[in-house]
């Protein structure tokens, strides 16, 4: 495969030019005012994605170890978790609390539903949960919950609330203050299409009180001396990464100047175009309808269709997609539409799709996925 090809997979996803470019500036010292105006710069940038009056905390890192920071922080020992599991991510905080002497309260949906807000405080409230955990998008499935609901149904309780929006920030809209998010968090490589290597945490006003309260058995974690590091650089813990800063920096600005509002668009739409076109080869689209992320799809694959024969098929032309992860493993494909992700891209995925499902034995009328497509891109004048 050569370097003309289309990253169509829930992270990472695509990079542009300028922002690999930024990675190859001269690296400053981490403790210099160059530097710190750049992390500013970048962290300002980062509470208008938000929506937050609290604080932002970026470290060398990835989700995991984001989601990781986020239980570390906020579970004493033998406390409560509920956690919201609607698949193979949501396995992860069940890990994670247990690993940070947390004790998991475990609600699961099927593959292909998610959570909304109804009858999630009464949980709470009898569980005495003292943090929730839940994904915003659950990358295995596509699907999408509702947090906004399920944030506004625990207003006004103790409890923390904790969003995984590894695979959404940047693609759909995230309004902490006003759905009452304390802890949110993501790694770069999603859809603010920057390179793997970066961990991002947004906190509420509430949850800094909450890590500056209480002294914890935390070293690397320590939220308290990220924050501090976050707030002057000089207060110097360990050593930031450089670079990678830059480059979210300037993948922020890009962020921005699109237009949070057309860039959550973009997403919806593309996401609408790309299952249209799938629904439209016959294809079933694993999340419920009331569930549909707009950042990642995930397709059950037909009979007698193999996933690695189908990646290898959408390899020889240029598109790389996903395969399932967990109980799902061989039995979807997932395409992820996060980023910088256009039109064309979507286009030449659906098509690429018709050409290889059909090379595979799967009965396809070439262009009927295009079309479909086509007419939902020509609804919105893209
Ligand atoms: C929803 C969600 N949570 C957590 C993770 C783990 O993130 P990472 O692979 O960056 O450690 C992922 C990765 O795809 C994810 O999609």
């Amino acid at each position: 495969m050569d370097e003309r090809f289309l990253l169509m997979i829930p992270g990472p996803t695509f990079t542009e030019q300028s922002v690999l470019l930024s990675l190859a500036r001269v690296t400053r010292s981490h403790v210099s005012r160059e530097f710190e105006d750049v992390l500013r710069e970048s962290l300002d940038a980062l509470k208008k994605i938000l929506n937050t009056d609290g604080e932002v905390i970026v470290m060398p890192g990835s989700g995991t170890s984001a989601m990781e920071f986020s239980i570390a922080n906020f579970v004493d020992q033998g406390s409560k978790v509920l956690n919201l599991i609607s698949g193979y991510f949501g396995e992860y905080f069940v890990q994670a609390t247990k690993a940070r002497g947390g004790v998991p309260v475990e609600v699961r949906c099927r593959p292909g539903l998610g959570f909304r807000g109804k009858g999630i405080r009464e949980l709470v409230e009898r569980e005495g949960a003292k943090v929730l955990t839940v994904q915003h998008v659950e990358t295995s499935t596509g699907v999408a919950n509702y947090i906004k609901e399920i944030g506004e149904e625990i207003k006004n309780t103790e409890t923390i609330y904790v969003v995984d929006a590894v695979a959404s920030l940047g693609g759909m809209e995230i309004n902490m203050r006003e759905w009452g998010i304390d802890v949110v968090f993501t790694g770069s490589q999603k859809a603010l299409a920057v390179p793997p290597g970066l961990a991002i945490i947004g906190l509420s006003k509430r949850a800094v009180e909450l890590i500056e309260e209480k002294k914890r058995e935390l070293f690397f974690f320590d939220g308290r001396r990220w924050l501090a590091m976050m707030r002057n650089v000089r207060n110097y813990f360990s050593t930031m990464p450089v670079n990678m800063i830059y480059a979210l920096n300037e993948s922020l600005k890009r962020v921005l100047s699109e237009g949070l509002e057309n860039r959550y668009l973009r997403h919806k739409v593309v996401a609408e175009a790309i299952r249209g076109g799938l629904e439209a080869l016959g294809l079933n689209i694993v999340a419920d309808k009331e569930f549909r992320s707009d950042t990642v799809t995930a397709v059950w694959l037909p009979e007698n269709v193999k996933f690695q024969d189908l990646s290898n098929e959408m390899m020889r032309r240029n598109i790389v997609i996903a395969g399932g992860l967990g109980e799902l493993t061989g039995k979807i494909f997932r395409i992820g539409h996060m980023g910088v992700v256009n039109p064309n891209d979507a286009i030449s995925t659906i098509a690429a799709l018709e050409r290889s499902l059909s090379k595979l034995g799967y009965p396809v009328k070439l262009g009927s996925g295009v079309e479909a497509s086509q007419q939902i891109f020509n609804k919105y004048n893209l």
